[in-house]
């Protein structure tokens, strides 16, 4: 569906996400690359976000996995891949400054996502309204834990980050959620069975007209 897209529009602005669901995506697209099928010397991208406090080299930071995962295996144009600076002295004016690069681009054509346990998008945690912007964010002590599997130890995961909001993330013109295994099947079914509400970010998502949600048999089990 990414390379599909990039190949209708080779201006393209996607919106991309890490976390362990889209390295098998990546993957795909490498492939796809390397076999001649794409390009993306003209895409443009922006990644959900960041932690603070990790600069780009931190082999944990989401910049790195972007470089490892995709952007060094592909022709992208380095200086059109955006991703929130973990490293930026003044984090909130560095978000207030990241959402208007993404205005500047256009806005965003393709938005990826995964998803939290407990439904975050990004790092919109439960309490997330639909008007929230780019912005800085305390990661809940869940969301610390589930990710520390990727540190030494829980107490190298940075408590906060910068984040796309809720607001930036709906303005995507589409949006693709891909969610795999048993642990995501609750958030899943809240986010499409239960009325939209700030207790399950993704639910937030029933208010764009074109989403799709991209589930394994087990991410689908509770539907
Ligand atoms: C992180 C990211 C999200 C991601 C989520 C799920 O907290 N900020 O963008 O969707 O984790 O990650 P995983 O795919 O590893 O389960």
């Amino acid at each position: 569906m990414i390379v599909a897209a990039v190949n209708a529009k080779p201006s393209i602005v996607l919106g991309l996400a890490t976390g362990g669901t889209p390295t098998a995506t990546y993957a795909n697209i490498v492939e796809d690359f390397r076999a001649g099928k794409v390009q993306f010397k003209d895409v443009t991208s922006f990644n959900l976000d960041e932690y603070i406090g990790l600069s780009g080299t931190h082999p944990q930071s989401f910049r790195y996995f972007m470089q490892s995962e995709l952007f060094d295996h592909i022709d992208i144009d380095p200086n059109n891949t955006f991703v929130p600076e973990g490293g930026a002295s003044d984090p909130a004016s560095h978000a207030i400054q990241y959402e208007a690069q993404i205005a500047a681009a256009g806005g965003i054509d393709l938005q990826l996502l995964g998803i939290g346990h407990n439904g975050h998008i990004a790092f919109n945690e439960p309490g997330s309204l639909p008007s929230t912007r780019t912005r800085v964010v305390e990661l809940t002590p869940s969301t610390i834990e589930k990710n520390a599997r990727f540190f030494a130890s829980v107490d190298e995961v940075p408590k906060t980050a910068i984040t796309m909001g809720i607001g930036t993330i709906l303005e995507a013109k589409q949006i693709l959620l891909l969610a795999t295994g048993k642990g995501k099947a609750e958030a899943v079914r809240r986010s499409l069975q239960e009325a939209a509400s700030e207790e399950v970010p993704a639910s937030w998502l029933e208010q764009h007209p074109d989403v799709t949600f991209v589930l394994d048999e087990d991410a689908a089990s509770e539907l």
